[in-house]
């Protein structure tokens, strides 16, 4: 179909309503609904454009009242248009200024109820065979407040992921430089560190500048430094930590806001962790999706994960572990942006959903959290530190380079209560 007619179809309509939302550095999505009360038929059309020009209400796009000039019509740009009555509806979307759309037509049903789905009519298109191209999965990466100007910030990815320079984290920190971290982690994610040489001591009174320190429950630590968990593989480990993508302690009533990870002995190749941005997990999901999940609250069980995984190295359960209920997403207390809280590691069950129900969803979930594109992947070396944000990240460890020793220390900090 030509732009002249969809056009046609809404000409000199009013707008009938403009949402701009998910305004964030650099980018914003603008919803525009068009009805037409003569015809029935009412049409949403969604477009990316400039956070700025969405705040000054410049380059708001001509309405559609004016039969929508051609120029308007941008590749990519895709919507549906349905009727009031809502049998019928009209998906389409502009590839090289034309206008391509397929009708589509509710489900036809087997005779007697049966909910078996019947082969498109002829003339009709099955959507699910033939998907629209409506550009990115995730278009809410690059995320930044602006120039740096005590450290240097180079991004690993778009979405999560960024290697900090000019850092020496054995010496002294002054506050407009940890304040620059802080938000190099909050765009980030999670923050690398190269060629560091740290003692434990020093690597605690670190994580403690963020926060109070949150000892593993279970875990060995270095002799003499409880809050400094000792994570180490070599040719005779039974299990390696970390190797389910998992946000760290989850199961606490209060699960750690941060971990930081200092690499002491690194195999020859191999042992890379892998870290997923929730915020992506999270925006990525349909509204209807979202909407189901809203209010949802998930056990996170330590009994589950703990119990007797550190038996090989000696190591006795305790009598009892922490088990919480948080939401299935949470708002990040920095950035106010919404993140998927649910991980395979710890999450065995929705509340207030049957079992099966609970089961399948979470399948889905944590099959959709674990999509390479939210994803960045950090090959360490000797020296490296990697820092990551708990409430907005999970992260899985690679036991890929057996029979080799990696070895490495890290602090947790605490965090505040899942809201
Ligand atoms: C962890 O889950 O804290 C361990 C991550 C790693 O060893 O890379």
């Amino acid at each position: 179909m030509k732009v002249a007619a969809l056009s046609g179809l809404f000409a000199e309509r009013a707008v009938d309503e403009r949402d701009i939302h998910r305004v964030r550095e650099g980018m914003a999505t603008e919803v525009t609904r068009i009805a037409d009360p003569d015809t029935a038929w009412s049409m949403r059309v969604t477009r990316v454009i400039p956070a700025a020009a969405a705040k000054d209400g410049v380059n708001s796009f001509p309405v559609l009242a004016e039969a929508a000039p051609p120029e308007w019509w941008r590749p990519g740009m895709s919507g549906v248009a349905r009727s009031q009555a809502g049998h019928r509806s009209l998906a389409w979307i502009v590839t090289h200024g034309v206008v391509d759309y397929r009708r589509l037509a509710p489900p036809r049903l087997a005779p007697c109820g049966r909910r078996r789905k019947l082969p498109p009519r002829k003339g009709e298109t099955d959507m699910a065979v033939q998907p629209m191209h409506t550009g990115p999965r995730y278009r809410g990466g690059v995320m930044t407040g602006g120039d740096y100007r005590r450290i240097g910030v180079r991004k690993v990815t778009p979405v999560i992921g960024a290697e900090i320079s000019g850092l020496d984290l054995a010496g002294p920190l002054d506050e407009a430089t940890q304040a620059e971290l802080e938000r190099a982690l909050a765009e980030n994610l999670v923050v690398f560190f190269r060629d560091q040489k740290i003692t434990g001591e020093q690597q605690l009174a670190f994580g403690r500048r963020f926060g109070a320190l949150q000892a593993h429950p279970l875990a060995p630590h270095e002799a003499g430094l409880d809050e400094l968990m000792v994570v180490k593989a070599d040719e005779g480990s039974a299990r390696v930590n970390g190797e389910e993508w998992h946000t760290d302690m989850s199961a606490e009533s209060q699960p750690p806001m941060g971990s930081i990870l200092y690499m002491k002995v690194c195999p020859p190749v191999g042992g890379d962790t892998l870290f997923a941005s929730m915020y992506a997990a999270w925006e990525t999901l349909s509204d209807r999706m979202k909407a189901h999940l809203e209010g949802l609250t998930a056990l996170h069980d330590g009994e589950f994960v703990y119990r007797g995984t550190y038996g090989h190295l000696g190591i006795k359960d305790r009598e009892a572990y922490a088990q919480s209920n948080h939401p299935v997403a949470r708002t990040h207390p920095v950035t106010g942006r919404r993140a998927l809280y649910v991980n395979r590691r710890f999450t065995t069950r929705i509340n207030g959903l049957p079992k099966e129900e609970s089961d399948a969803l979470l399948a889905y979930l944590f099959q959709h959290l674990e999509n390479p594109l939210f994803q960045c992947r950090f090959a360490w070396q000797e020296g490296s530190i990697a820092f990551w944000d708990n409430r907005c990240t999970q992260h899985r460890a690679m036991w890929d380079y057996w029979p080799h020793q990696r070895y490495a220390t890290r602090v947790t900090i605490f965090g505040e209560t899942p809201a």
